[in-house]
C-alpha cells in the first residue's frame, strides 16, 4: 500500500525517464504506483529493458491478452520465466534430487489446459467451497484468540507471520489431507516456488530455492504414494485417482504439479491479501470503522474484499509470450515477445477506476478488477479465498479494536519478486475487544 493521497495523481516521468525505470529495481517494485501510472499514460507497452519483458499496464490491454489465451501464451511465458538464466541447471537439480521436473500442467494452452482445468474447478466450485466456511471460520478464530493474548501481554504481533501465513497454510493443508503439516516447510518451500517467476534470484539463491523444491516434491511424493495405495477423503486422493472428463487420468508428474500448485497458490496470494487487510486497518481510520459498523451485512463485506483486491492486488504479474506478430495497445509485438501482464496497473487505471488510490467501498464497478485475472486461467481458487478474506476481515473486526502499526509505514518491506507485492512483516498493535 502507498503513500500516495487519496485521489491524487503522481506526475508523469516522461518516456525518457521510463526508459530508465525498471520493476525490477527494488524501490519501485516495492512503490510502483507512479511507474504504472507513468506507463499507462506514456508508454502502456512498455520494454523493461532489465527484465527483457514487455509491461502491459492498461486495463483494455491486459483484458484483452487475458482473453486470447492462443495469441498470448501462458505455457510459454511461464516456461520463459521460469527459474529465469539457471533453467537447465534447475531442473538437472529438480531431477537428481526431486524426484523428478515436472511442468506445470495448469500452466499449459488450451486445449491441454481445459482437460486439466475442468478437474480443478470441480474442486473448488463456490457451492463445495461455502460447505468449508465454518471449519475456517474456526481455524481463523483460534488464531485471533492467540494474537489477541499475546496483544494483551503487551507483545507486538506480526500480522504476516503471526498470523496471515499459518492462517492460509492451516486451510489448504486441511483441504489437501495434509493433518501433519510443518507451517514453516510450507512457507520456505512457497517462497522458493514463487521466486522462480519472480525474476530476482542470484544463482546462489536459485541453489537454496532448487533444494526447497526438492523437499517439497519429495513430501508431495510420499503423501501421493500413500494414498494410492489407500486412498482418504482428500484432495490429495481426488487428484491421484481421478478421471479425466476425457476418460484419461492424470499421469503422476501431472498429479505432483498440480498438488504443488494448490500448496502454493492457495497459500502466498491469499497470505498476503490478509496480510493487506490488516495493513488497511492499520492504516486507513475511516475504513476501519465503516467495517466495524458493517460487520453484519455481507453484502458490504464482499464489497470491502472486492475493494481490497483491486486496491492492493496480490499478485501484481504473471507472464504471458506472443505466438505470433501481434499489435497490443498501438505496439507491434514480434513473436516469442514475452509479456508481464501487470494486473496491479490494471486494477490502476484511472479510466476504469475513478480516483483509483481511493478505498471507495461505493464504485458501482468494484467487481471489475482483474486480482484473479479474465478468461480460461482466471483464478481456480477465487471462491475460496474471497470466503478466508471475508470471514478473517469480519472475525477481526468483532474480536480486536484499534489495530495499528509498532512501525513507520516507510519501514514496511516488500518481497523482492515481480510476480507478487507482499509485505514482509506486518508488526501491529491492538486491543481485544470488551
Ligand atoms: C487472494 C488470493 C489469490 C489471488 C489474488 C490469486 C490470483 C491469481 C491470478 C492472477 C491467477 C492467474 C490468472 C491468469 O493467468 O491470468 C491465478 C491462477 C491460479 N490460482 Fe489463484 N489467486 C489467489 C488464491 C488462490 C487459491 C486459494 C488457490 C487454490 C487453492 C489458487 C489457485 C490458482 C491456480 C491453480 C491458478 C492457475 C489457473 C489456470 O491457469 O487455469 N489461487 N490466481
Amino acid at each position: 500500500m502507498e503513500s500516495t493521497q487519496a485521489g491524487q495523481c503522481p506526475a508523469g516521468f516522461g518516456k525518457t525517464a521510463l526508459a530508465d525505470m525498471s520493476l525490477s529495481n527494488p524501490a519501485i517494485g516495492a512503490q510502483p504506483t507512479a511507474f504504472y501510472q507513468a506507463m499507462r499514460t506514456e508508454d502502456p507497452v512498455h520494454y523493461d529493458d532489465k527484465l527483457g519483458m514487455w509491461l502491459v499496464s492498461r486495463y483494455d490491454d491486459i483484458v484483452t491478452v487475458l482473453r486470447d489465451p492462443l495469441t498470448y501464451s501462458d505455457k510459454h511465458g511461464y516456461a520463459a520465466q521460469y527459474a529465469s538464466g539457471f533453467f537447465a541447471e534447475f531442473k538437472e537439480i529438480l531431477e537428481r534430487d526431486g524426484g523428478g521436473f515436472f511442468a506445470d500442467a495448469i500452466k499449459d494452452d488450451p486445449p491441454g489446459h481445459t482437460r486439466v482445468r475442468r478437474l480443478l474447478d470441480k474442486a473448488f466450485t463456490a457451492h463445495r467451497v461455502a460447505t468449508l466456511e465454518p471449519g475456517i471460520t474456526r481455524i481463523i478464530t483460534d488464531l485471533i484468540e492467540q494474537l489477541a493474548d499475546k496483544a494483551a501481554g503487551g507483545q507486538v504481533v506480526d500480522g504476516v507471520n503471526d498470523f496471515a501465513i499459518p492462517l492460509t497454510i492451516s486451510v489448504i493443508c486441511e483441504q489437501l489431507g495434509l493433518a501433519q503439516f510443518n507451517a514453516g516447510k510450507i512457507q520456505r518451500w512457497s517462497s522458493a516456488v514463487t521466486a522462480q517467476i519472480g525474476r530476482m534470484q542470484n544463482r546462489e539463491q536459485m541453489l537454496e530455492n532448487a533444494a526447497q523444491i526438492c523437499d517439497l516434491q519429495n513430501f508431495i511424493i510420499a503423501e501421493m504414494k500413500a494414498r494410492e495405495a489407500q486412498p482418504r477423503e482428500d484432495m490429495i486422493s481426488d487428484l491421484v485417482h481421478a478421471t479425466l472428463d476425457d476418460g484419461s487420468k492424470l499421469e503422476f508428474g501431472e498429479a505432483v504439479s498440480l498438488v504443488r500448485a494448490l500448496i502454493i497458490a492457495g497459500n502466498d496470494t491469499t497470505a498476503t491479501a490478509i496480510g493487506n487487510l490488516l495493513f488497511v486497518l492499520a492504516t486507513r481510520p475511516e475504513v476501519a470503522k465503516t467495517l466495524q459498523e458493517s460487520v453484519d451485512d455481507d453484502r458490504l463485506m464482499n464489497r470491502f474484499v472486492e475493494e481490497l483486491l483491486r486496491i492492493e492486488p496480490p499478485v501484481r504479474g504473471l507472464a504471458k509470450m506472443t505466438t505470433k506478430e501481434v499489435e497490443l495497445g498501438g505496439r507491434k509485438l514480434p513473436k516469442d515477445a514475452h509479456l508481464l501482464v501487470l494486473y496491479a496497473s490494471g486494477n490502476d487505471d484511472e479510466t476504469q477506476f475513478a480516483c483509483p488510490r481511493d478505498f471507495d467501498l461505493n464504485r458501482s464497478n468494484i467487481s471489475k478488477h482483474v486480482a484473479f485475472g479474465v478468461g480460461v486461467h482466471r483464478c481456480v481458487g477465487a471462491s475460496l479465498s474471497r470466503m478466508e478474506i471475508k470471514v478473517a476481515a469480519r472475525e477481526i473486526v468483532r474480536r480486536i479494536s484499534d489495530i495499528k502499526l509498532a512501525i513507520p509505514v516507510d519501514q514496511i518491506r516488500y518481497q523482492p519478486t515481480v510476480a507478487v507485492r507482499s509485505i514482509e512483516k506486518l508488526p501491529l498493535t491492538f486491543r481485544r475487544r470488551g
